[in-house]
């Protein structure tokens, strides 16, 4: 069929053709948007999940959304290498600026102004001119409180404008452990004062586990929806309904077997699709064409994205992936997989937290690890021989 005519849309943050099995989730966030935005209580989300499953494109569909619902926004992907003040402060900028055109009396705009000019000046963040903003709370240096003090002020004024400020956060995993924690606590504070203030993060799930005081207070004033493979009947409307805006079908048995072989990752799902595509000659596309499908599918990721993130392990990170491959797919003990190396749990943890900080594995629970992105084990168990036992330790 005309490759110009392909519907699927694999890739990075990519709008899908079809946004399947998010409804539940996104009429979720629009209530709480629109309590928000009424001054009524509500609370922020992160939505965690693997690599592909679709976090991005929500973070992008709740922009659009919140600003459609008259909020102002503001979204940033997180540099793991810059302070999140820098990130951020910019971003508040631009919400400030978009603030103050809808006019109202009051010292609220020269307040928040102030606050932002005195952040950015104790950060060292660079922003521009500023008209004004003499008055407002005097920063310390304290990020905790001073990011605080600066979202209260643009709380309170957008909620005199009867507005609600957005904040989207991708790869949140990424932002520094006391930075996050502070912006956690100044959530809180913006909580218990109930401002139109929100966080929408999206990241890898060990953000799950906070660290330090940050925990308890996030663990109440986030809803944590995960974000997983979607069900079978979501994985097959994702496929289909492109498809048949261009009057193509599936024949019900490659339907099934292209929602097995994706395992429902909405990632998987679009690589598949535009294969399946490219190798039916005419509709319906037929089991056959399926597989001739997911074979050039997984060569096409085999030779794409898997082995760029192969490429970037040290010698000892891959023997430690190649080892987890062993276990198969899901979460497995991280000790189990010392002893498969012959190492003692203190020399392969350094391993294992060199992983997770690449991004390539995470632990949703104490003792236990994954890759996060869905088949890179399957990868590594046909790319990788497979490791050889280690040697027992001779006792003398
Ligand atoms: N609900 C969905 N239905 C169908 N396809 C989807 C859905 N959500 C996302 N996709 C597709 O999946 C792919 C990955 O989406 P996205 O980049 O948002 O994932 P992600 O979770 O942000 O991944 P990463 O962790 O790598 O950043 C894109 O091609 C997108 O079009
Ligand atoms: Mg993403």
């Amino acid at each position: 069929m005309k490759a110009s005519e392909n519907p699927y849309n694999p890739g990075a943050g990519a709008p899908p053709p079809e946004l399947a099995g998010r409804d539940g989730l996104l009429r979720q966030a629009d209530t709480a948007i629109e309590r928000a935005r009424r001054g009524k209580p509500s609370k922020s989300f992160l939505m965690l999940g693997l690599r592909g499953v679709g976090k991005t494109v929500l973070l992008n569909e709740l922009e659009q959304s919140a600003e459609r619902n008259g909020c102002q926004t503001a979204m940033f992907e997180t540099d793991p290498d810059r302070p999140l003040a820098a990130q951020i402060a910019p971003q508040l900028h631009r919400i400030l600026l978009r603030l103050d055109r809808i006019k109202k009396a009051g010292a609220d705009m020269h307040n928040a102004f102030g606050a932002l000019r005195s952040f950015a000046s104790v950060f060292k963040v660079q922003l521009g001119d500023f008209e004004f903003g003499l008055a407002g709370p005097a920063a310390t240096g304290d990020l905790t409180l001073d990011l605080t003090d600066l979202l209260v002020a643009i709380g309170e004024a957008a909620k005199k404008r009867e507005t609600a400020v957005i904040i989207l956060v991708d790869e949140i995993q990424y932002v520094q452990k006391g930075d996050l924690s502070a912006l956690i606590m100044a959530l809180h504070k913006i909580s218990q004062r109930q401002l139109p203030v929100l966080l929408f993060g999206a990241g890898l799930p060990q953000l799950a586990k906070l660290a330090g005081d940050a925990k308890s207070y996030a663990e109440r004033l986030f809803d944590y929806p995960p974000i997983g493979p979607l069900d079978a009947e979501s994985a097959r409307l994702a496929l289909t309904a492109p498809a048949k805006r261009e009057f193509v079908a599936y024949a019900p048995e490659a339907l099934d077997y292209v929602v097995e072989q994706t395992g429902g990752y909405p990632f998987f799902l679009q690589v598949w699709g535009s294969h399946c595509w490219d190798a039916a000659a005419k509709s319906p596309i037929t089991l056959a064409d399926a597989k001739r499908a997911s074979a050039a599918a997984v060569t096409a990721l085999d030779e794409g994205i898997f082995k760029v993130r192969l490429a970037r392990l040290t010698e000892r990170q891959r023997a430690y992936a190649r080892v987890m491959a062993e276990f198969g797919g899901a979460p497995v003990n991280s000790s189990d997989i010392a002893n498969a190396m012959g190492l003692s749990l203190s020399q392969a943890a350094p391993i294992r937290d060199e992983l997770i900080k690449k991004g390539m594995a995470y632990s949703p629970e104490r003792g236990l690890i994954g890759f996060t992105v869905p088949k890179f084990d399957e990868f590594m168990r046909r790319a990788v021989p497979a490791p050889k036992p280690p040697r027992k330790q001779v006792k003398k």
